[in-house]
């Protein structure tokens, strides 16, 4: 605390900070009050919504768990897939674009969707929510990373490991094989042609009607049925198998944190609840956190 600041109003806020802290294990007396006490009164902002205490709970986690969704990418600019006005699914039908029969049947006009949104992709950054979570894996002990989005920016960001559930935009397959190419020739095919066997070359993501990967997908289920804290964060909970993984989370004992600033069909369920923007949350989050671990 700086010198002459000791008010009754200070002492006020301190009270709060203990009461905050009460219970969590960690020390109050070695809590720099003025960086929690910044952040009790950010609380009250509608944009940040950090319950006061969740932060020193989530401060001795040992094992973290988080779920993306496209929500996250929307601050890079790229847009989701079910948000009214800028949804992907509100302009095109998942039917049309997104399912092996629709390959079939248009395969030029998947290809070139797809190229489109590989262009988004490519000229987008990763956003503070991105950042933010590089910045969470240095926090716990462990620390898992499940995604449904196929941009790839969690990886740009910098963090190391994240389990890919429904594949990558940027990389390409052989629709016949199923295997991965790298590199092909332009004949000026749309789609181009697999060098090996002359198939059809597709995104390699996950289409509906498709199986999901079953390592990524096993992986993802350890990680949140082994966990303390796992935080759902800009999805809608709506496409299974991944919607099942923050109630599988719950279930197996997980404190569960929701970040979307839009209700969804696993809000009620949520510990918390923390309705604002991921890359507006996560890194206040981070920072809160840090705080409390520097004592
Ligand atoms: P959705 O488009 O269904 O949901 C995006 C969620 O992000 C919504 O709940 C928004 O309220 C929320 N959101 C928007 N902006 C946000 C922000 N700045 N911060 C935090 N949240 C924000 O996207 P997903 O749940 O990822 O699958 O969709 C799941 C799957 O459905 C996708 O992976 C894709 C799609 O069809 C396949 O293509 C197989």
């Amino acid at each position: 605390m700086q010198p002459g600041r000791d008010t009754k109003a200070e002492l006020n806020r301190r009270s709060q900070v203990c009461e905050a802290l009460a219970g969590t294990g960690v020390r109050v007396a070695k809590v720099d009050l003025i960086v929690v006490v910044g952040f009790l009164k950010r609380r009250n902002n509608p944009a940040m919504m950090i319950p006061a205490e969740l932060v020193p709970r989530l401060a001795i986690a040992k094992s973290v768990t988080v779920l993306t969704g496209a929500g996250v990418s929307a601050e890079s600019g790229i847009p989701t897939f079910r948000d009214a006005q800028t949804g992907l699914w509100a302009k095109y039908s998942p039917e049309e674009l997104a399912t092996p029969r629709a390959f079939r049947r248009n395969p030029r006009l998947v290809w070139e969707w797809y190229e489109w949104r590989r262009k988004l992709v490519a000229g987008a950054k990763p956003n503070p929510a991105h950042f933010a979570l590089v910045e969470m894996e240095g926090l716990f002990l462990r620390f898992h990373l499940i995604t449904q989005n196929m941009d790839g920016l969690h990886q740009r960001a910098g963090s190391r490991h994240v389990i890919e559930l429904h594949g990558n935009i940027m990389r390409t397959k052989c629709s016949d094989e199923n295997t991965v190419v790298s590199s092909w020739k332009d004949m000026g095919d749309i789609p181009p042609k697999c060098p090996t066997c002359g198939g059809l070359l597709r995104p390699d993501v996950v289409w509906f009607e498709e199986p999901m990967p079953e390592e990524e997908m096993q992986e993802a289920m350890t990680a949140s049925t082994h966990c303390d804290f796992f935080f759902s964060i800009g999805t809608s909970t709506v496409v299974y198998p991944a919607a099942a993984l923050p109630s599988e989370a719950l279930r197996s004992g997980a404190t569960v944190v929701e970040i979307n600033p839009q209700p969804t069909p696993f809000t009620p369920q949520a510990h918390f609840a923390l309705a604002g923007a991921a890359g507006v949350v996560l890194p206040e989050l981070v920072r809160a956190i840090s705080a409390l671990r520097r004592f």
